[in-house]
């Protein structure tokens, strides 16, 4: 038994899809979550920069005396896991698309990944798609507007229509039978999405992965907590006052 807090992390709101499913399982822990807002998007920043941001936005967590991290950013996972689990000695989990899920379900059709420009060219996605012998079966694409939308909490407007719209353009949506949102911003988008895609059009991310890993992890190192649930908010280590609008994003998932 342990009841220190659970640090979540993103970039900034997206992170929240994430916690939403966190809860569900372990509706007995205490959370802090960090939106590094500052810093968003990370996506389509250089690398090098990003990772300091992430080291920063972590750090911040382990100074509330956390007893594990969860990266809550597929970016962030991408570009900086292995470094964060070599720094820290608490259980770090990050979260990667949910290729193989839909890999595993697509029948006769093909997948489509939609995630930020960095984690659709990192290593780690082609060493994915290798390693699940996809790369003929999978198709990638870069929304990296939907993170500022997603920030502006415009999630349903009809520019974001015309921006999703215009950038699949050139794809046949009806090749598709699973739509993977590699990026936590984008489960926000869902009803949109599933107005532009055909209807039969499977909608996959990460998120319940990773709140099934942490739940393991923490129950194998003895650390769950008997808490009552509690949120601590920080926007890149300041503390949110008006939690209201933060809650309220956990309810529209
Ligand atoms: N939410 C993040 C992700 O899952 C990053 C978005 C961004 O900051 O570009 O990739």
């Amino acid at each position: 038994m342990n009841n220190q807090s659970i640090g979540v992390f993103d970039s900034g709101i997206g992170g929240l899809t994430v916690l939403k499913k966190i809860i569900d399982l372990l509706p007995n822990e205490k959370y802090v979550y960090n939106a590094d807002i500052k810093n968003v998007p990370y996506g389509t920043k250089p690398k090098e920069e990003v990772k300091k941001y992430i080291k920063e936005a972590v750090n911040f967590l382990i100074s509330q005396n956390v007893k594990a991290v969860v990266v809550a950013c597929n970016t962030a996972t991408s570009i900086a896991i292995n470094d964060l689990r070599n720094s820290y000695s608490i259980p770090i989990i990050g979260i990667e698309p949910a290729v193989k899920p839909a890999v595993e379900n697509k029948g006769s059709k093909k997948v489509l990944i939609m995630a930020t420009p960095t984690t659709i060219k990192e290593e780690k996605m082609k060493d994915l798609l290798i390693k699940l012998n996809a790369q003929n079966s999978v198709d990638l694409i870069a929304m990296p507007r939907l993170v500022e939308y997603a920030e502006k909490k415009d999630f349903q407007s009809d520019e974001v229509k015309e921006y999703i719209t215009k950038q699949l353009e050139t794809y046949n949506l009806g090749d598709y039978s699973e739509l993977v949102l590699g990026c936590t911003h984008f489960p926000f988008f869902k009803p949109i999405l599933s107005s532009i895609f055909p209807k039969d059009t499977k909608m996959i991310d990460g998120s319940l992965g990773v709140a099934k890993r942490l739940k393991n992890v923490l129950s194998e190192q003895n650390l769950l907590g008997n808490n009552q649930l509690e949120i601590e908010y920080y926007y890149s280590g300041k503390k949110v006052e008006n939690e209201d609008e933060l809650n309220n994003l956990l309810k529209i998932i």
